[in-house]
């Protein structure tokens, strides 16, 4: 294969000895970096904020640089740990301990992030929402993990089905509340009541810190559970992915209601005590290299459907800002496209990185290092202190350049623990001490990892993760609809669009008007990312003879494609 190399970049980049780090690093080595590793006191918001704000020379240093359409705002690291503080006395005085699920449902701003860190500073696991879940959505995930407490802005309240939400004692407002009852509890004034003092819950490693709801292909969104020892590898891969300086000015552009937007919108560049930038609101370009431009941002974590798209606003647009101060991209989520990376050198100079790592890993485990080359197309190697291969279903390795399940051995830091309420699905995940990802890939020689695809029927929409079983439960619920098959068309710009084949009831005519009322159904209902772009009629879903939709073979017939194996379908 004639494969197009890379090189480095001039500069000074973290990790420069990966070959001899794979071969001599042990995650114990990473302990030093931490307090809890003298002090024997753990605490996530200890290590990202706290220990901070302590140091003289780090506690004035912005922390956060917060600028939505509407508003901007910096906040110090000893102003953040103080104004969490206050959050943790406020959730205290509700009886929240240690263990509780306390979920936040609002968009990016300054209180969300005090809100999250008062959430774990009571040891208590924090549960984002994205802020475009509809209440079916936030209905699921509140219920599975009987959260006592919601923070949420009282536009979204709306899609708060308290009725249905039995262990929910107390709804947190962030924002003017038209409600004078005592109902809800006033985010603002409870704030300002609150001392700025709080003794920290000292945990355990593995005590629980967040739940990330995510999609598989069959049932409700599973809550993937993470612990507080997931920071070792989030400061681990803040160093040698992020290639994070202590003067860098930090941009993941991810919401915190994905893990991206918590591993490394929170986390990894908190751990380092670097300012991050948090942007609000919907992108356009001219806001993308705007912010870049604004905060002379340094460092860029992104994802491919985002750099696509300025892909498709062309270079000349670039050229009207001075990204000068932009050092090192990054990009997760998705296959990122070379012809992406070969943009990317032509319009910013730099090598844009690919990373791969899914929610239930919690980290970066496949990367291109900025020390290393990249082969434009593969997702990289995998970090120091992490064992990456290729196995077959029974879980044996597969040799070089053959396909087949990626897998890790488990055990790395930020693994998750758990699939709230469900243990024999976080079972399944494991073959022969492998954790089985669900995606297809093969490593070549040199230990370069090429994603092929998904094994299941998971769609990848724009970089977010959707279960078809969701989508085509929303359909049914629809009138109109009888059954519903939904699956993920290839898209040259948003990777997958979601595609649903539907039968309509006997009393139903198909028309455009139907067709797009049961696509605001579910866009309304449950999310719009999840709504599908296409629908189409049919008299029958193919379904094997046990009932299950036979989505393959509807992709098949989308993409003309050879059916394989149909011995299963009903008759
Ligand atoms: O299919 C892979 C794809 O996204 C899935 C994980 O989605 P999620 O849990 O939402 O996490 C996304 C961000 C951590 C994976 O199973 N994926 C993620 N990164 C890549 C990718 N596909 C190709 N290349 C990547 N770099």
């Amino acid at each position: 294969m004639d494969m197009q190399v890379i090189p480095v970049k001039k500069g000074d980049f973290n990790l420069k000895d990966y070959d001899r780090m794979r071969e001599t690093f042990s995650w114990d080595d990473m302990k030093q970096y931490f307090t809890w590793n003298h002090t024997g006191k753990v605490n996530m918001a200890y290590e990202a904020l706290d220990r901070h704000a302590e140091d003289p020379n780090k506690k004035d240093k912005i922390a956060l640089l917060y600028s939505a359409p509407d508003r901007e705002e910096k906040v110090t690291f000893g102003e953040l740990s103080k104004e969490s503080n206050k959050f943790a006395n406020i959730l205290k005085n509700y009886g929240i301990v240690k263990g509780d699920r306390v979920f936040l449902f609002m968009p990016r701003s300054p209180e969300f992030y005090k809100a999250f860190f008062g959430i774990l500073k009571i040891g208590a696991v924090a549960g984002p929402l994205f802020e475009a879940f509809m209440e079916q959505a936030v209905r699921d995930r509140l219920q599975d993990s009987e959260a006592r407490v919601l923070i949420t802005t009282p536009e979204l309240l709306e899609r708060v089905p308290q009725e249905d939400l039995p262990d929910l004692e107390n709804i947190i407002i962030v924002g003017d509340l038209k409600d004078e009852s005592d109902k809800y509890i006033d985010f603002k004034k409870e704030m300002e009541a609150a001392s700025d003092e709080f003794e920290i819950e000292w945990v355990d490693l593995e005590d629980g810190m967040l739940l990330h709801y995510t999609s598989g292909s069959t049932g409700k969104p599973k809550g993937v559970y993470h612990v507080h020892n997931a920071m070792i590898q989030h400061y681990a891969t803040g160093e040698w992915v992020l290639d994070l300086k202590e003067d860098d000015i930090y941009w993941c552009t991810a919401d915190p209601g994905w893990v991206t937007g918590t591993s490394y919108g929170i986390f990894a560049p908190w751990l380092h005590g670097v300012t991050n930038v948090i942007r609000g609101g919907r992108f356009t370009p001219d806001d993308w290299y705007q912010t870049l431009e604004k905060y002379g941002v340094t460092v860029w974590y992104t994802a491919p459907t985002a750099l696509r798209m300025l892909v498709s606003h062309g270079e000349d647009k670039v050229k009207n800002y001075d990204l000068s101060s932009l050092r090192h991209i990054m990009s997760v989520g998705e296959p990122l496209n070379p012809e992406v990376i070969t943009w990317g050198i032509k319009a910013f100079n730099l090598r844009i990185h690919d990373t791969w790592w899914m929610t239930e890993t919690g980290a970066q485990l496949i990367v291109n290092i900025p020390a290393l080359e990249v082969r434009p197309g593969s997702m990289g190697k995998p970090i120091p202190g992490v064992e990456a291969s290729i196995v077959d279903n029974e879980g044996n390795e597969l040799p070089p350049n053959q396909m087949g399940n990626l897998a890790i051995k488990a055990g790395w830091p930020s693994m998750m623990r758990a699939i709230w309420n469900n243990p024999s699905k976080y079972e399944s995940y494991f073959i022969n001490g492998w954790y089985v990802s669900g995606d297809s890939a093969y490593r070549d020689e040199d230990g370069y990892f090429w994603f092929q695809g998904r094994l299941d029927d998971v769609i990848n929409t724009s970089g977010e993760r959707v279960g078809p079983f969701e989508v085509e439960s929303k359909l049914i619920e629809h009138p109109a609809v009888a059954e519903a098959g939904v699956i993920g068309k290839p898209h040259p710009e948003r990777g997958e669009i979601i595609k649903a084949f539907i039968t309509l009831n006997a009393e139903y005519e198909e028309s455009e008007e139907l067709l797009e009322e049961i696509r605001q159904f579910v866009k309304t209902g449950l999310s719009a990312h999840a709504a599908p772009r296409e629908i189409e009629v049919r008299d029958s879903i193919p379904k094997t003879r046990s009932g299950k939709i036979m989505r393959r073979l509807l992709k098949s017939w989308e993409l003309g494609l050879p059916t394989g194996d149909t011995s299963t379908l009903e008759e």
